[in-house]
C-alpha cells in the first residue's frame, strides 16, 4: 500500500532543530484583530490583551502586519515612518509592551518590513518632490523623464499604469498605489536605511520579519517594457521572472546582507519572504542557507481542491526546499486572499487570490468542510505553517460588503471590477452578545460584521466539540506532542483521489498516518488504526468525502 522506499523517505527530518523550522505562526492584521478603545479599529493594546488566546491556541509566534505611521492608503502597507507606531494603533511603548508580554507567554514576534516602496508621505518622498529633477533625493526612487506618456508600459498591481507624473513633468514608478512610490534599490542609501530599520526593531527585541513583496525590489536594467500577462503570473501559470519587475537575480544580495545582520543578533532571529514567485525552484532560491529562513508557499494556497494537484505541490515543495536545507512553509490564507472557507466552496477552481465583481456566492458548507480538511493536511506536513487570524474560527469571506464601506484600493482603482481584499479583513468576532461582537469597546467596526459572525465568535466555539476553533486547538496540540512537523514523511498510494501521508519521528513513539479524502465515496479506516483526530467528530469507521483523519498506526 505504501510507496515503498528503498532510497529513504520522500522527506527526511531536518538535521537541525531551530524553532522556525517547525513553527506555527499566526498572522495578526492589526486593524481587524482586536481594539483596545472605541474607535472600531484594532490596535496594539487590543492585540496584547488577546495574546493569552493565542498562547491557548497553541501557536509559536505571531506576525503583525504593519502598524507604522501611514496615511493608510493601503491599510498600512504604505509606510510614512518605519521607526514609529501610528497613533491609530498605539505608541512605541505599546509595541514594547506587546513584545515583552508575548515573550512572557512563550510567543515570538515578527514585524512586517515593507522595503519595495514607501508612502508618498514618507519624508524621503517629500524631500524628493521638493528637491526636483536630477537631485540625490530623487535618486532614492525611480523618477524618470518622458515626453511621450509614461516611461514604459508597466502595469500597477492595483490597476492602471505604474507611473504617475509630478507637476515638474517627471514620472515616478509605483508598482502598487500611486501613494506607494517604489524605492530604487541600486541606491546604497536605500540599502543602508533598511539595515537601520531592521536594527531598530531587532534592538527592541522582535524575533524577526515578514518581508513584503520580497521579489520586487530589483528591476531589470533599463526598465524594459513588459510583454507578458500579470494575471497569468499571479495565478502561477507563468514564471514571475518573465516580468522585468519580479524575481530578478539581484534581489538575493539584499537578503544576504539582511541575513548577516540577523545572524549577528542572539536568539535565532528569522525572516520570511512574501515572494509570489514560481515555479517552486525559483522560490527555493530565497531560502538558501544565507538568505531567508522561510518563504510562504503560495503555490500550495493556490492549488485547487484536487488530490493529484495537491500531491504534486507537496512533493515539489518538499523536494525544492530540501535541496537547499530549508523548511517548507505552508499557508492557506492571509489578509490578501479569499478566505479558505469560501475559496474551497466555489463550484470551480478558485486559484485567483482575489474576488471579481459578479462572482457567484460560494457554498460555505462545502467550503468549510474542505477548509477544515485542508487545515488537517497543512498542519501535518513537515515544516512551518501560517494561520491567518479568523482562519481558526472558520470565518467566511464577507462578499456582500456595501461599496461605500470598501477600503481596499484595488476596488476603486479597478472601477469595482475587483472586489478586493476587504472581505477577509472584517473585524474578528470574540463574544456573541457584546457590541461589535467584542471587537472593541463600542459597536463600531471599521468594516461591518455580518450576522453570520455571531455563531462563529470565539466564545461560541470555545469548548464546543466540533467547532473549528477546537479543531485547530486539538490539531496544534497533537502536532506538537507527536512532533509531526519534524518527522520523516512519505506519501502513500491510497488511490488517485486520496492524499495519504505517513510521518515517523524518532523522538516520539508512534507513526502517524494522515488521510485526506477528496473522492466521492468513503475511505474505510483499516482495522488496527486508531483515530487521533478527524476533521469532524463523527468520523470513526470511515472517512467521508472532503474529510480528513490523523491516525495512530503504531
Ligand atoms: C503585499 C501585502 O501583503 C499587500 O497587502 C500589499 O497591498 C502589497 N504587498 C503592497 O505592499
Amino acid at each position: 500500500m505504501s510507496a515503498s522506499q528503498t532510497r529513504g523517505p520522500l522527506h527526511s527530518a531536518p538535521l537541525t532543530q531551530e524553532w522556525w523550522r517547525t513553527a506555527v505562526i499566526y498572522q495578526i492584521y492589526p486593524r481587524s484583530f482586536a481594539s483596545g478603545n472605541r474607535d472600531g479599529i484594532g490596535d496594539l493594546p487590543g492585540i496584547t490583551r488577546r495574546l493569552p488566546y493565542l498562547r491557548d491556541l497553541g501557536v509559536d509566534a505571531v506576525w503583525i502586519s504593519p502598524f507604522y505611521p501611514s496615511p493608510q492608503a493601503d491599510a498600512g502597507y504604505d509606510v510614512a515612518d518605519y521607526l514609529d507606531v501610528d497613533p491609530l494603533f498605539g505608541s512605541l511603548t505599546d509595541a514594547d509592551d506587546l513584545v515583552t508580554i508575548a515573550h512572557g507567554l512563550g510567543l515570538r514576534v515578527f514585524v512586517d518590513v515593507v522595503p519595495n516602496h514607501t508612502s508618498d508621505e514618507h519624508a524621503w518622498f517629500q524631500q524628493a518632490l521638493a528637491a526636483g529633477p536630477g537631485s540625490p533625493e530623487r535618486a532614492r526612487y525611480w523618477f524618470l523623464d518622458s515626453d511621450d506618456g509614461p516611461p514604459n508600459n508597466w502595469p500597477s498591481e492595483f490597476g492602471g499604469s505604474a507611473w504617475t507624473q509630478v507637476p515638474d513633468g517627471q514620472w515616478y514608478l509605483h508598482m502598487f498605489d500611486r501613494k506607494q512610490p517604489d524605492l530604487n534599490w541600486s541606491n546604497p542609501e536605500v540599502r543602508a536605511m533598511f539595515l537601520d530599520v531592521l536594527r531598530f526593531w531587532l534592538d527592541r527585541g522582535v524575533d524577526g520579519f515578514r518581508v513584503d513583496v520580497a521579489q520586487a525590489l530589483v528591476k531589470a536594467h533599463g526598465l524594459p517594457d513588459f510583454h507578458g500577462d500579470l494575471h497569468a503570473i499571479f495565478d502561477g501559470k507563468v514564471p514571475a521572472y518573465t516580468a522585468p519587475f519580479y524575481d530578478q537575480d539581484g534581489v538575493h544580495d539584499i537578503y544576504r546582507d539582511w541575513r548577516q545582520l540577523l545572524d549577528s543578533y542572539p536568539g535565532d532571529r528569522a525572516m520570511v519572504a512574501e515572494a509570489w514567485v514560481n515555479p517552486l525552484e525559483r522560490l527555493s532560491r530565497y531560502v538558501r542557507p544565507d538568505e531567508f529562513h522561510q518563504a510562504f508557499n503560495f503555490a500550495f494556497l493556490q492549488t485547487p481542491w484536487n488530490a493529484t494537484a495537491l500531491r504534486t505541490n507537496i512533493v515539489e515543495s518538499l523536494q525544492t526546499n530540501d535541496a537547499v536545507g530549508a523548511p517548507a512553509t505552508w499557508v492557506l490564507s492571509s489578509h490578501d486572499v479569499i478566505r479558505p472557507a469560501s475559496r474551497f466552496g466555489y463550484a470551480y477552481d478558485h486559484i485567483s487570490p482575489w474576488l471579481a465583481a459578479g462572482e457567484p456566492a460560494p457554498d460555505i458548507t462545502t467550503g468549510t468542510r474542505r477548509a477544515r480538511a485542508a487545515a488537517m493536511l497543512m498542519l501535518a506536513l513537515p515544516g512551518s505553517a501560517y494561520i491567518y487570524q479568523g482562519e481558526e474560527l472558520g470565518l467566511p469571506e464577507v462578499i456582500d460588503l456595501p461599496a461605500d464601506a470598501r477600503q481596499d484600493p484595488t476596488f476603486t482603482s479597478s472601477g469595482g471590477e475587483i472586489l478586493g481584499r476587504d472581505g477577509c479583513r472584517v473585524p474578528l468576532p470574540w463574544e456573541r452578545e457584546a457590541p461589535g461582537y467584542g471587537f472593541g469597546a463600542s459597536n463600531t467596526t471599521w468594516l461591518p460584521q455580518p450576522d453570520t459572525f455571531a455563531d462563529l465568535a470565539v466564545d461560541q466555539q470555545t469548548g464546543q466539540s466540533g467547532s473549528t476553533l477546537e479543531l485547530y486547538r486539538a490539531l496544534l496540540t497533537i502536532r506538537r506532542a507527536r512532533q509531526l512537523a519534524a518527522g520523516d514523511m512519505d506519501l502513500l498510494d491510497l488511490g488517485v483521489e486520496l492524499i495519504g501521508l505517513r510521518i515517523t519521528t524518532t523522538t516520539t513513539t508512534g507513526t502517524t498516518q494522515v488521510v485526506v479524502n477528496l473522492a466521492d465515496n468513503d475511505w474505510p479506516i483499516p482495522a488496527g488504526m486508531k483515530v487521533l483526530i478527524a476533521s469532524h467528530p463523527g468520523v470513526t469507521g470511515s472517512v467521508p468525502s472532503d474529510h480528513a483523519v490523523w491516525l495512530d498506526v503504531s
